[in-house]
């Protein structure tokens, strides 16, 4: 239960791989406390968790559970602590996090390892704190620190932390001494400490500063119901009634945690660890690597080559001569300085990133490389060519990925003497910043090969899903047959602003329109030239965008596209020449232009989306309907608390979902494949 180090008891939380507080442990805890409490030989406790974990905090697979079986709930274990004569001392190694952070704090006192990341995270899980975090944390490091970590939802360094009031002690190495040193003084009579509960905020002040967030809430951030209830909560810590305000919080915390967006946000948590994982049907021991060769430095090479470096690896970065060189390694340096200018990284450590990467225009430093990323212009003829040279150039048995957004893998690792060796690797970008990775299975792929593909996503710290190799892989089919809808739905009569608008308020980052304006109409302008021969004539083809390409309007480089752009900034509204365009596409089809209200709008491009990712799931190029949530929530806007499309299906009545879905395949017309969803959809009763 406990071991006792001079009068002090020491309390081990182990409950592997992160501490999370679940029942088990909870009991283990509370049980522990209460001996200790009643043991003469002990003066004082220490709370401590393993290297990696504190505490991960509450166990987020208990969330939306029954809770009456679970004593000690985590709030019971709280207050016994709060409540113990002796002082309790928590010594914070690894994580504290969520409930694990609210564990340290309702303890008298806290010391930390310099390193140990301390944060309350609820607000992604569209949570609050909900067992005393927000009536705690501003007592101790007053309120408008405790909403900033509490709002970001971001874990800071103790280190970080040192000077703000939440810990007592901040140590370099060996925790446990220090914690045992300060629990050994407070035991024998030291100055009391005051517990947080006891500490008195400065309410007219604090009311203040809650009314002035409530004010600067967005739109945006209004969609989510825990960005106000955490502002009701921070209200109620400024009562003078303690306990008072932890029954505020606690009635705040389970209004939330039935919500949608809460169930939303617990199911990508567990989606994005599955995802990341091979289905077991495809998993093997993945090839080691240290040495990356990159071939092409431009917007996606140099941008692969940065989150490289920032791993540790070695790269090797070829380009086809001196000038496109020098411009990738001007752009990586860029990125360096300026991360070092804004404070967030050392420029030591960004001297150490920069040593490990050789620019070279010589094929022959490729013999060292253990795995090879191509990201040339996306050009079949172009890409095979290099690919026989990464053949010619690479050892036997390295990896060869491209990153192709949308050309054939097997096209591509054909062109080589060893197609097993070759995968897709396809990063999004900027490919720094985006999590997202598709790891695209050719036919020939090997196992191992694969394998290591979604071990380096996740050394780079990506979000790598497995896909198969088709047109576009997950995220690009998905997304061409929303974009497909949404114009159906221009020629049916919407303009781009209601549809972007219905769609935004939906959730998503970004309407279509306003996307495409963004990234340029003449790329899919191009892809719709290269693929008119084999179009057929009976598909319905909206030639919108092309008609808007052929009078020069390319999106916001060109100053319009879709909108008209004054100084980078979109008119509120699509202008007249745009209107005529739209409408002279809806009478070429016979169509009576009718309104769409924005609830047809957001139920027509979510139900084009869902119906694709059915394809895929039939098709295998999807594993499990998670992966495709993930995609969409991580590369292409969708908003993370609505889940992903196949969530936001499982969230629908049966009948109706399938009765839109064959309505939506007569407004789409020929070409439309109707997908079964039955599959996809939670037996009833199911909860998520
Ligand atoms: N509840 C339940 N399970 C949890 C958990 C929690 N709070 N935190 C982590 N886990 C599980 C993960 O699901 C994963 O399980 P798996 O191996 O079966 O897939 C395992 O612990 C390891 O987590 P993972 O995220 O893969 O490891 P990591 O080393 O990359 O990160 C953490 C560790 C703790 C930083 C990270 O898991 C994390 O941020 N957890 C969530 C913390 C949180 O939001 N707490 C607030 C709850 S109120
Ligand atoms: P880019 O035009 O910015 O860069 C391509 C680079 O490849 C250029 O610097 C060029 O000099 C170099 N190159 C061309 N042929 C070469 C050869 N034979 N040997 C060595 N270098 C050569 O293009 P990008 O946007 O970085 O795209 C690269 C790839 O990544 C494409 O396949 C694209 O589809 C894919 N991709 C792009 C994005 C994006 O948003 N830009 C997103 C995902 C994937």
């Amino acid at each position: 239960m406990y071991l006792i180090h001079n009068g002090v008891a020491v309390i081990q939380l182990d409950h592997p791989p992160v501490n999370s507080l679940g029942h088990a442990l909870r009991k283990t805890i509370h049980t522990a406390v209460v001996a200790a409490q009643a043991d003469s030989g002990v003066c004082a406790l220490v709370l401590i968790g393993s290297d990696k974990a504190f505490s991960a905090g509450a166990d987020v697979s208990e969330f939306g559970k029954p809770e009456q079986a679970a004593f000690p709930l985590i709030t019971d274990v709280f207050a016994r602590i709060d409540a113990c004569t002796k002082p309790v001392v928590a010594a914070i190694s690894g994580v504290a996090l969520g409930g694990g952070l609210e564990l340290a704090l309702s303890c008298h006192a806290r010391v930390a390892l310099a390193s140990a990341k301390l944060g309350l995270p609820e607000i992604t899980l569209g949570l609050i704190p909900g067992a005393g975090g927000t009536q705690r944390l501003p007592r101790l490091i007053g309120v408008a620190a405790a909403y900033a970590m509490m709002q970001s939802g971001a874990a800071q360094t103790a280190q970080q932390l040192e000077a703000s009031g939440l810990l007592n002690r901040v140590v370099e190495r060996d925790v446990l001494a220090a914690a045992l040193a300060l629990a050994l003084e407070l035991g024998h009579g030291g100055e009391a400490l005051p517990r947080a509960r006891d500490r008195q905020p400065d309410a007219t002040a604090a009311r203040a500063f809650i009314e002035a967030q409530r004010a600067r809430l967005t739109p945006r951030q209004r969609q989510l119901p825990a960005n106000m209830a955490l502002l009701d909560a921070l209200e109620a810590s400024t009562d003078t009634d303690f306990d008072a305000g932890l029954k505020t919080e606690r009635s705040l915390f389970l209004g939330l945690l039935g919500s949608t967006s809460a169930k939303a946000l617990r199911y990508q948590f567990f989606a994005e660890r599955e995802a990341v994982k091979l289905p077991a049907t495809l998993q093997a021991v993945p090839k080691s690597f240290e040495t990356l060769g990159i071939v092409g430095a431009g917007t996606m090479g140099s941008g692969i080559a940065i989150c490289a470096l920032d791993a540790g690896l070695r790269v090797i970065l070829l380009e086809q001569d001196a000038a496109a060189l020098q411009r990738g390694c001007l752009r990586i340096a860029d990125h360096y300085a300026a991360r070092v200018t804004a404070g967030k990284m050392k420029a030591s450590v960004a001297a150490l990133s920069e040593a490990r990467l050789t620019p070279t225009t010589d094929w022959t430093l490729f013999s060292r490389v253990d795995l090879v990323i191509e990201a040339v212009f996306e050009d079949l003829a172009v890409k095979q060519d290099v690919f026989r040279k990464i053949d010619a150039h690479t050892r036997a048995g390295a990896v060869l990925a491209s990153n192709t957004s949308y050309l054939d893998v097997d096209a591509i690792a054909n062109a080589t003497k060893r197609p097993q060796d070759v995968l897709g690797l396809h990063f999004f970008s900027p490919a720094h910043v985006m999590k997202l990775l598709e790891v695209v299975r050719g036919t020939q792929t090997a196992p191992e090969v694969l394998a290591t593909g979604m071990a380096l996503g996740r050394a780079l710290k990506k979000t790598p899903v497995p896909t198969g190799n088709a047109f576009g892989f997950i995220g690009n089919r998905i997304y061409n047959a929303y974009r497909k809808q949404c114009e159906f739905m221009l020629e049916d009569g919407a303009w781009p602003e209601e549809v972007d608008a219905a769609l935004e308020d939906f959730g998503f980052a970004m309407g279509p329109f306003k996307v495409a304006d963004l990234s340029g109409l003449d790329i899919a302008w191009r892809m719709r030239q290269a693929q008119a021969s084999s179009r057929d004539p009976r598909e319905r083809y909206v030639d919108i965008l092309d008609a808007l390409c052929a009078q020069g309007r390319l999106g916001r480089k060109t100053g319009a596209g879709y909108y008209t752009y004054t100084d980078g900034k979109a008119g509120k509204t699509t202008d007249a020449l745009v209107r005529q365009v739209i409408e002279a596409a809806s009478s070429r089809r016979g169509i009576t232009r009718r309104p769409l209200l924005p609830e047809q709008i957001q139920r027509r491009a979510l139900l084009a989306m869902v119906n694709e990712a059915a394809l895929l799931l039939a098709e295998g190029v999807a594993s499990r309907a998670s992966d495709v949530d993930v995609v969409l929530v991580q590369g292409y806007g969708f908003a993370r608390w609505q889940g992903g499309p196949l969530f936001w299906a499982q969230q629908q009545d049966r009948a109706t979902l399938q009765t839109d879905l064959q309505q939506l395949a007569r407004q789409s017309g020929w070409g439309f494949v109707l997908a079964d969803l039955e599959p996809l959809l939670p037996t009833s009763g199911a909860t998520l």
